[in-house]
């Protein structure tokens, strides 16, 4: 019954095994699904496959429990829960800007055709505007309509290494539905996120709205998250020509509570599995729908993060002396450490990493580049096999006659300049994130050089 629905989460991806893992640690009963055999080998056995801040326990006493399994079967699904979430993935279609739904329509008609009673399906994977409605029509195509099966949406706003925290305590919850039965039923299936905020004397806002808002929320959000980003980074272009340090100017805009002090951080940009993917998807689906102009800032964008990629080269070559051409600059001969490999700190995530993006630039403007990174090293080889890997930090700086800091590890912010200083070739550092004491660098001798930031006056 409604009172405590049983839940299945479809594809148990990064979204899906953690929202699974933390639905049966909230008390519920829960089957995640996928049809990669291996994967669901790996969460049976209580091994998450991939790297995230306190979820291994978690999976590990909900397997024990009893709250929890895994399974391959549509059949079994489909009898088991009262509520199946799909969180398969959309990738990035061939043509570099739509999303690919292919899974989603498999996992869509494949469930719909196994179940036998009335079930809500809820749509999580982040889409273009308008799949709800198309999942409605999948699902009346291949189920009896004396079943009376439902559809939904509730977008998810997880951040890597933050993500069991984000299930558990969500700022909010927003869900599209069309009618009251799939209210309650989303109501009850987020009930134990409601009562745990109660015991915390918290509130969870929840929003209940129609299929396309919804939809539009997810990718609403995550476009002003980089717009956010960009901005500053384009704030950081402007101070390297007049003189200015953008990360004054962040924290000194930033104590407007109406800009905030979050998401101000001048760098290398953005880069992971969404906030790339998902603007470039959400342009594509707004010209098809003829409101192209309204998001053509968002090419802006995205290219603004491009060009801090660049930026990287260019301080490079200029920091080595070396000639940019039109081609970009020559750096044959040279040996350069990168430290970072992970899209940010806490994640072993490669996807769009700007850190390796710019370690592969680095390599193809021929220098011979090294690079360290705590957890994505094992990604990372499989993304970019043609660079250097080394097992730890000394080990990549050793040698180099330039670090590049792509990432913003606590490792790297609290390495220490002095000793790294007796390993290198010559001290000079690029700071892609701002995230080291740039008086301290510089007082160590290293030629310091900042994303938006003048180099310290020692
Ligand atoms: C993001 C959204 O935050 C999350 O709500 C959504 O559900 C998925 O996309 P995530 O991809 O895990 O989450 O990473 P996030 O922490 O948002 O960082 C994205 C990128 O922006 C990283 O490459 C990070 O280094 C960069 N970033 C972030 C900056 O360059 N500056 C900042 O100030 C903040």
């Amino acid at each position: 019954g409604a009172a405590r629905p049983r839940l299945a989460f479809l594809g148990t991806g990064y979204l899906g095994a953690t929202y699974a893992i933390c639905f049966a640690e909230l008390g519920y009963e829960v089957l995640g699904f996928d049809v990669d055999e291996a994967k669901i080998a790996k969460l049976a056995a209580g091994q998450v496959p991939f790297h995230e801040a306190g979820l291994d326990e978690l999976l590990r006493t909900n397997l024990a429990a009893g709250r929890l399994r895994f399974t391959t079967s549509y059949t079994e699904v489909a009898d088991f829960a009262d509520v199946h979430f799909i969180c398969v993935g959309t990738p990035q279609r061939g043509d570099g800007m739509g999303a690919d739904l292919s899974y989603v329509e498999t996992s869509v008609t494949n469930l719909a055709r196994h179940l036998t009673r009335r079930v809500l399906i809820v749509g999580k994977s982040t889409v273009p505007v308008g799949t709800a409605e198309w999942i409605e029509q999948l699902v009346a195509k291949h189920t009896d309509p004396e079943l009376g099966i439902e559809v939904a949406w509730s977008p998810e706003f997880l951040q890597e290494g933050f993500a069991v925290e984000d299930v558990l305590r969500p700022n909010r919850i927003v869900v599209g539905v069309k009618s009251e039965w799939a209210n309650g039923m989303l109501y009850a299936a987020h009930k134990g996120v409601f009562d745990l905020a109660a015991t915390e004397d918290r509130e969870v806002p929840l929003v209940v709205t129609d299929f396309a808002t919804a939809e539009l929320v997810k990718v609403a959000a995550n476009a002003f998250l980089a717009t956010k980003i960009s901005f500053i980074n384009a704030m950081a272009e402007v101070c390297e020509v007049a003189g200015g340090d953008v990360t004054q100017l962040a924290r000194a805009i930033g104590y407007d509570p109406r800009i905030g002090n979050r998401f101000l951080q001048a760098g290398v940009g953005f880069g992971g599995g969404c906030l790339p993917k998902d603007i470039r998807a959400f342009q594509a689906r707004a010209q098809e729908l003829g409101a192209g102009e309204a998001l053509r800032f968002l090419h802006e964008v995205d290219l603004i993060n491009q060009r801090r990629r660049s930026k990287v080269l260019q301080l490079a070559a200029e920091l080595l002396d070396r000639r940019s051409g039109p081609a970009g600059p020559d750096l044959s001969g040279t040996r350069i450490a990168v430290l970072g490999a992970a899209f940010k700190p806490n994640s072993d995530d490669v996807r769009d990493a700007p850190s390796l993006a710019v370690a592969a630039a680095l390599a193809k403007a021929g220098a011979d580049v090294h690079v360290y990174d705590p957890q994505g090293m094992e990604n990372a080889r499989v993304a970019q096999p043609a660079l250097h890997y080394e097992s730890s930090m000394a080990e990549a700086v050793t040698g180099a006659e330039l670090v590049c800091v792509l990432t913003e590890w606590a490792d790297f912010r609290n390495a220490d300049p002095q000793a790294l200083g007796e390993l290198v070739a010559a001290k000079r550092v690029i700071d892609g994130r701002n995230c080291l004491d740039a008086l301290l660098w510089a007082r160590a001798g290293w030629e310091y050089r900042g994303m938006g930031r003048p180099a310290p006056a020692v």
